[in-house]
């Protein structure tokens, strides 16, 4: 009998099919997440679990799946997973790191671009026929060849999006808890204390994990350190910025733009503040949403399932 498996969401058909071939599958056939009460009750009998980001996976649920052998996220993050308590139980959690770090630093820098040069504004302009006559002073913006990056959190993806801003000339800072030596060396980067890389950068990006050491770090205090022609990128998660020092920030000029690939709240209520902001570019979560990435990280999910419900180690473990 092939081993019972629950899928949070559906899976690119390449990935989905590698699955079905090796597990007994139950899937969650919707594009909202399951509601918690739902996914505590398709676990119960379950010897694996595929999830997403969107997914609360918690010592009670794991509890609730006394077969559960393996988590398998499908994400590079996984905040959402309480690691910890999967390890007390022995049950293997693995993610999917490394196939979409180039499209976040793509991404990243997109963001960088267009919340500098005010794109999104400048197209609704348009849009909404608001386009007279050439002007000097239209929808100026900010520049970024040879400016300063400051980047928090210098891993993968933050390595990748300094090794694009070298193509703009620019100056390169990071912070991260770890200094590192050589791809200092490698991409000429530059660690700062939190605080300098803040009052010196003109873009500021961050590409760091959501642990509570980093919950809320740029907020009011860090906010306020920063140049008024500052643009802020968030492609990491929401809660690493706090939204109301946010809102204060832009509409207050103590910066000049923001660009979130990720909110907090996640999803962003239509009605939040910040979306009534011209210089404050929201998106939906998108920074990995390549063909090629999603499908990469769907296969490498079901690798970790499969190999997890087998008792074999898993081949991206996080515990
Ligand atoms: C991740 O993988 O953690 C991203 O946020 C979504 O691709």
């Amino acid at each position: 009998m092939l081993p019972k498996v629950y899928v949070t969401r559906r899976l690119p058909a390449i990935a989905f099919q590698e699955l079905q071939a090796a597990c007994s599958v139950d899937i969650w056939d919707r594009e909202v997440p399951p509601p918690y009460e739902t996914l505590l009750e398709a676990v119960r009998d379950k010897e694996g679990l595929l999830c997403l980001l969107t997914d609360r996976i918690d010592s009670n649920l794991m509890d609730a799946a006394p077969g559960l052998r393996v988590i398998s996220q499908c994400a590079v993050g996984y905040d959402n997973v309480d690691v910890a308590a999967a390890s007390a139980r022995s049950i293997r959690v693995g993610n999917t790191p490394g196939v979409l770090t180039d499209a976040t630093a793509d991404f990243a820098f997109t963001l960088m671009l267009s919340a500098a040069r005010r794109v999104v504004e400048a197209a609704d302009f348009v849009r909404q026929g608001r386009w007279e006559t050439w002007g000097l002073t239209l929808l100026l913006g900010q520049s970024a060849w040879g400016a300063t990056l400051g980047i928090i959190g210098f891993g993968r993806i933050g390595q990748a999006l300094a090794r694009r801003a070298r193509g703009f000339d620019m100056k390169i800072l990071y912070y991260d808890l770890n200094r590192n030596p050589g791809a200092e060396a490698e991409l000429g980067a530059t660690w700062l204390p939190l605080d300098e890389l803040l009052s010196q950068a003109d873009f500021v990006s961050i590409h760091t994990n959501l642990t509570p050491q980093m919950r809320g770090l740029v907020g009011e205090a860090a906010l306020r350190r920063m140049k008024p022609n500052a643009v802020l990128v968030n492609t990491a998660r929401g809660p690493i910025v706090d939204s109301q020092a946010l809102y204060r920030a832009l509409s207050e000029g103590w910066i000049a733009a923001a660009a979130l690939d990720v909110t907090d709240p996640e999803p962003l209520p239509v009605e939040h503040p910040l979306l009534s902001l011209p210089n404050c570019l929201v998106v939906p979560h998108i920074a990995s949403a390549t063909v090629a990435s999603r499908t990469r990280m769907a296969q490498m999910a079901v690798r970790n399932l499969v190999a997890g419900v087998r008792r074999q180690p898993l081949p991206f473990p996080i515990n």
